[in-house]
């Protein structure tokens, strides 16, 4: 395909300035890391409904209004490719959009579900589930499992607060799931860890091993992706639990990132191999 997939480092308070950039520039898309997920919200004409249910932008899609009217994605403004020799497969409506409106996405929620079913082979529907960290990205797992009607969630956090704000949500917007606050004293099938404890090589477990053992869980998903094998997956291994890394949320979110623009399949497997290639060097 002929098209460009480039890293830029924007400075929060240059966010909207580079979001009229790649408007004014007719970019296709962007994609929107921390901090930029939540301040977007503001910056973009429109929100799909999951930029709206998950409270956060990580994907940009740029629309342009045609001569005829409707809003179409900006690819479909293609100037055929000079000289006429590549065969572009860019179908084009001809001419350049009147308007551009930026239309915000989220994948990171069912990144985190595609991520579990894939990597882990987990069935999330009636699944007791020991969550920890309540954060940005603990919010959205947590959200994202009770929509996937998982029967019990355990919710553990350094700030109580945030998991009574996590827990009244769910007993708002799904009243059949059971949330609880602390570690539980039965089985779950999975632990997931949503803290950033683990990115340093210093970090202690994210959680307290007096309180809750590896062998009350039969799976661990660490969404830290490097280093590859944190301390919690490493225990996790050795106490024979399935066990796996957030490379697949990174690649999810990605490739439904990569159908939003192109509306193509995203072609997954070229996709994983380039980010075990390059996310592990250095
Ligand atoms: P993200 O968007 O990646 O979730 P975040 O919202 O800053 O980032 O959340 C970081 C998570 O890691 C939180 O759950 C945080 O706990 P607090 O809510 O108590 O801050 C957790 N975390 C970070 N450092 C921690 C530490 N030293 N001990 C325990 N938890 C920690």
């Amino acid at each position: 395909m002929n098209w460009r997939y480039l890293a830029f480092e924007v400075e929060p308070r240059n966010l909207r300035a580079a979001i009229e950039g790649a408007r004014a520039m007719q970019f296709a898309g962007l994609n929107l890391t921390v901090p930029h997920k939540l301040l977007a919200l503001e910056m973009v004409d429109m929100l799909d409904e999951s930029a709206k249910t998950w409270g956060a932008v990580n994907t940009i899609r740029f629309e342009g209004r045609g001569a005829r009217g409707g809003w179409l994605p900006l690819r479909v403004f293609g100037v055929p490719a000079a000289g006429g020799k590549s065969k572009s497969a860019r179908p084009t409506e001809g001419g350049t959009p009147i308007e551009i409106r930026a239309v915000g996405f989220n994948t990171d929620a069912d990144a985190i579900v595609a991520a579990l079913r894939e990597d882990l082979k987990i069935e999330l529907r009636g699944a007791k589930v020991l969550l920890l960290g309540a954060g940005g990205a603990g919010r959205t797992a947590a959200l994202k499992l009770a929509s996937e009607k998982v029967s019990e969630l355990f919710l553990v956090n350094r700030t109580i607060s945030k998991v009574l704000g996590v827990q009244s949500e769910i007993v708002k917007g799904f009243p059949s799931v059971y949330v609880g606050q602390g570690y539980p004293r039965t089985e779950v099938d999975f632990v997931i860890n949503a803290t950033s404890l683990g990115l340093q090589a210093g970090d202690p477990l994210p959680w307290d091993g007096k309180q809750f053992s590896l062998k009350q869980t039969r799976a661990v998903y660490d969404m830290i992706y490097r280093p590859a094998e944190t301390k919690l997956l490493a225990a996790a291994r050795k106490a024979g639990c399935k066990t796996a890394n957030g490379l697949g949320m990174l690649l999810y979110q990605g490739a439904k990132a990569f159908e939003i623009w192109t509306a193509q399949p995203p072609p997954l497997h070229v996709m994983r191999r380039a980010l075990e290639q390059n996310v592990y060097v250095g």
